[in-house]
């Protein structure tokens, strides 16, 4: 159950010159592709709708490809085929509907660079990141499959008094809609369908607007992997015309969703107001990351971690850090080692393997970004910025960014992007760093850096987050390793690519016979 004899997928390192050339060759055939997207409805490719064409975030004149979006009819549709098909398919033993994700998880190695390209050029990931991206996908369904079979197999036996049988079972609760964001366009898509069709349920997967072509493309991949074209319709379009169709519908029987603190609270109050059944709503939201450094700290080891946990992704991770809590002590010296790494960032074209930071996702959130540094160059004290270099203008790009503060409670709201604030405090003040962490209100991920084993541990103790760091970085959990999602304003859990994140998807059935 825990997933011991599993191995996590490889992927490629690209630190090794044989592993990056064949890579980076095997790229180059696909970076001038151009991919179609569109609903998909019991297995067809829907061609009737609008077709939107599809342009990079690093270069706003290079076309990816195009999207037909899908509309309230196609959601009709998907509904009446998930509907139907949920008997069929939950009826399966689970070892026929296991065996697809491990099919599809083979097809993603299969077709690994196709993939890290449309990561790059539709979403503007880096070649790490898209790396990444296949292998948690991948390592997903592999984790999702051994969970199933252990969990919804033979039904469990219960004691119980003589001439009497008990048994406990699991099975699917009927149409699950996952909503997932653009920022793990392939991961986070995959994983949430593949834990709900695994579990017994038929899916409509609703992706973010601005990643719909990876969504396509692995869809795709699921039929071939022999999938039915009844459990998993694809409606690729805009999210509050879709939800506002799905959400209240007495079809859906739970709701997935990955995204915004925002639209989660919105889902939230549109299921509690709907008519009939009462459904699960699995929530993984943002954070206001938090990572407090003592003076014990190693400083050279703090700043290669803050460095990744701001910055790496464009700071476009839920988890990653946004509030850097640093002992006055040594507060000078790391943020002077931290302005000259920042120096070293290399931010530009994804596509090349020596780029560190790509852009932000779209026009959108580059102004809300450069809208929030200028409140910050207005308020704050300015402690580095990256270079961002000339070529950039074409895209939406933002400059890695570090300013000082005076306090968590400055910050209304997550700001996604590569901004980090800096928040100096005496060591007295810890309980107050503390307070001031968990009364922002999310609880994601923590990051402590001390030698300190008892200031670790109490730091550990008292902050109240989902997943906590101690001496390394904070993003980046690895499936069946470091189980991941969060409390409070960071979502509902179970935690995704953990031992309990199965059971939210069925239902629990007891069955007792007098024998
Ligand atoms: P978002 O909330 O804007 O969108 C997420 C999804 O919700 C998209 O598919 C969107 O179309 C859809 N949506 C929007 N309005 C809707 C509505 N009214 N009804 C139904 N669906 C609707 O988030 P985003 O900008 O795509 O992603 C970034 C956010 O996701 C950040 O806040 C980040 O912290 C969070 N995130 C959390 C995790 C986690 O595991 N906790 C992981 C990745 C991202
Ligand atoms: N699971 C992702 C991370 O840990 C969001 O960075």
């Amino acid at each position: 159950i825990y997933g011991g004899e599993r191995i996590n997928s490889r992927g490629v390192n690209i630190h090794v010159a044989s592993h990056l050339e064949p890579l980076l060759s095997r790229l180059g055939e696909w970076e001038r592709h151009s991919w179609a997207a569109g609903p998909i409805i019991t297995g067809s490719r829907r061609q009737d709708g609008e077709r939107v064409p599809v342009f990079s975030p690093y270069d706003t004149t290079k076309a990816v490809g195009s999207v037909i979006r899908a509309n309230v009819q196609h959601a009709e549709e998907a509904l009446k085929a998930a509907h139907a098909g949920f008997r069929s398919w939950n009826e399966l033993p689970v070892v026929e509907r296991a065996r697809p994700l491990e099919l599809y998880a083979d097809l993603l190695e299969q077709n690994m660079e196709e993939f890290i390209s449309m990561c790059c050029r539709e979403a503007g990931k880096t070649i790490q990141d898209g790396i990444d991206e296949v292998r948690e996908a991948v390592d997903f369904c592999r984790y999702y499959a051994i969970q199933a079979r252990a969990r919804f197999g033979d039904a469990i036996a219960l004691p119980g008094p003589t001439g009497e049988s008990n048994e406990l079972y699991m099975e699917g609760r009927g149409v699950f809609l996952c909503i997932s964001p653009w920022n793990f366009p392939l991961a986070i898509f995959t994983g949430q369908i593949m834990a709900a069709l695994v579990s017994g349920n038929t899916v409509i997967a609703k992706p973010a607007e601005q990643t719909s072509l990876v969504a396509h493309r692995s869809v795709e991949l699921m039929m071939e992997a022999g999938f039915p074209p009844d459990v998993i319709q694809l409606l690729p379009g805009d999210g509050a015309t879709l939800g506002g169709k799905l959400t209240p519908d007495p079809r859906i029987a739970g709701i997935a969703f990955t995204g915004s603190t925002h639209v989660a609270l919105l889902l939230n109050r549109a299921l509690a107001q709907r008519e009939g059944a009462i459904v699960p709503l699995i929530a993984e939201t943002g954070g206001q990351n938090a990572m407090i450094v003592d003076s014990s700290a190693l400083p050279e080891q703090v700043v290669r971690d803050v460095l990744q946990s701001a910055f790496a992704s464009a700071g476009q991770r839920c988890s990653a850090l946004r509030v850097l809590y640093v002992q006055k002590e040594v507060a000078d010296r790391i943020e002077t080692l931290l302005a000259g790494a920042m120096q070293e960032l290399s931010v530009g074209n994804p596509e090349l393997h020596s780029t560190d930071i790509g852009p932000v996702i779209d026009g959108e959130a580059q102004q809300a970004l450069q809208e929030h540094l200028n409140g910050l160059e207005r308020n704050a004290r300015f402690i580095a910025r990256a270079q961002v270099p000339p070529e950039c203008c074409v895209g939406h790009f933002v400059a890695p960014s570090a300013y000082g503060i005076n306090s968590i409670r400055e910050l209304e709201s997550e700001h996604f992007g590569p901004v980090l604030h800096v928040i100096r405090y005496e060591a007295e003040e810890l309980d107050d760093v503390i307070d001031d962490i968990n009364g922002a209100g999310f609880g994601l991920t923590l990051g402590i850096h001390s030698r300190s084993e008892s200031t670790a541990a109490y730091i550990e103790q008292r902050v109240r987050v989902g997943n906590c760091y101690i001496n390394r970085n904070q993003i980046g959990a690895v499936v069946g390793v470091q189980p991941f999602g969060g409390c409070g304003l960071s979502g509902t859990g179970p935690k995704a690519g953990g031992p309990h994140y199965l059971q939210r998807f069925a239902i629990e059935r007891t069955r007792t016979i007098n024998t």
